[in-house]
């Protein structure tokens, strides 16, 4: 697994200076976790007011040079960010967008492949599973070279409405989804612990009802929150940009994690031709290995009904 990786520039390129993109800049300068981070923008002056902004902050807070640049700067990047494209409005689903999002993407790895020579490459534009694997079929890269945040974000979410359920810290809670990051996204139940111990156990341990209809809900309150998220404010923007820090982390610091995050399949689960999310391990490189665990009939059933659903929307780029 391990690849023989040395520590790079820990250089970042950020394609797309909106709330997602500026934000990511932000996180990863609070974190110190980059040491060079250029925006990239079509709009310049976003992009440049944003890097002053975040500048202004830096001498107390993290020690990165952030600047505006543009696609030339990302030849000697470690990891190329792409958070360039429309966001989804109220009433919106994630795959609406891709039509609009897949031409915006071309732009983007026409300019970025004029330049690359080296690093990852982390899709979050949505529908992310769709762009990761445009993105990966035109950058030709090698294979984990090129994923998508996929469902690191719903994970983040799950872990967190189950802590609220149980009423425990969130650093006590392990659990993911897989598949699409979007409507067909699929809870791993049977692999939920709380404090290691299996989350059925542990209910009937403390007394606290654990059923299907507790599930149903708790999957439910998961799978809306980007959408009530977005009634709310019109935008998500914080949560994904602390995912994001995880997988920074990995790549640029050599600190392997694992994460449920999309990258095109080969064969994983009988799966090929399409990205989408399994616990993958992340460190320099992208996604070194696509962990093939056994799941649940019912949690298969999810997974492979998700296959068709982003298959669908890949056929209309095809
Ligand atoms: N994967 C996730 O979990 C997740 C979470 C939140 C948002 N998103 C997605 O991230 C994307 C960005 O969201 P946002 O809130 O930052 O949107 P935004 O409108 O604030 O910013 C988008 C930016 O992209 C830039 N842009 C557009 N076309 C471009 C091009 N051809 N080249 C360079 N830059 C270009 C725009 O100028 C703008 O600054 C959306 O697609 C959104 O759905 C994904």
């Amino acid at each position: 697994m391990k690849r023989g990786y040395t520590l790079g520039n820990r250089k970042v390129a950020i394609i797309g200076a909106g709330f997602v993109g500026s934000t990511v800049a932000y996180a990863l300068s609070l974190r110190d976790i980059a040491r060079e981070i250029v925006l990239i923008d079509h709009n310049r002056d976003k992009a440049e007011g944003e890097a002053l902004d975040i500048r202004h902050g830096l001498p107390a807070l993290g020690t990165a040079d952030l600047y505006a640049g543009d696609y030339s700067d990302c030849g000697d990047c470690d990891l190329i960010i792409i958070a360039a494209g429309r966001k989804r409005a109220a009433g919106e689903s994630r795959t609406d967008l891709a039509g609009e999002n897949v031409r915006i993407l071309w732009d983007v790895v026409s300019s970025v492949q004029k330049y690359y020579t080296r690093g990852s490459v982390l899709l979050i534009s949505n529908p992310v599973d769709i762009l990761t694997y445009k993105a990966s079929e035109w950058l030709g890269l090698p294979n984990g070279h090129v994923f998508g945040t996929g469902c690191i974000l719903d994970s983040s979410r799950f872990v967190r409405v189950i802590a609220d359920y149980v009423g425990l810290s969130t650093g006590v809670v392990q659990g993911y989804l897989v598949g699409e990051h979007g409507e067909s996204q699929v809870p791993i139940w049977s692999r939920v612990t709380v404090g290691g111990i299996p989350i059925g156990e542990y209910c009937s341990e403390v007394c606290i009802a654990w059923n299907e209809a507790v599930r149903a809900e708790l999957a439910e309150r998961t799978r809306s929150m980007g959408t009530e998220i977005i009634r709310a404010k019109g935008k998500t923007h914080f949560g994904i940009a602390t995912c994001v820090c995880q997988l920074a982390d990995a790549i640029l610091n050599q600190r392997p994690t694992i994460a449920c995050v999309s990258s095109p399949l080969l064969g994983e689960h009988g799966v090929r031709d399409v990205a989408l999310s399994v616990p993958s391990v992340i460190g320099p490189g992208g996604v070194q290995q696509r962990i093939r665990e056994h799941w649940a009939p019912e949690e298969y059933r999810g997974f492979f009904d998700a296959v068709e659903n982003v298959r669908a929307v890949l056929r209309r780029f095809a």
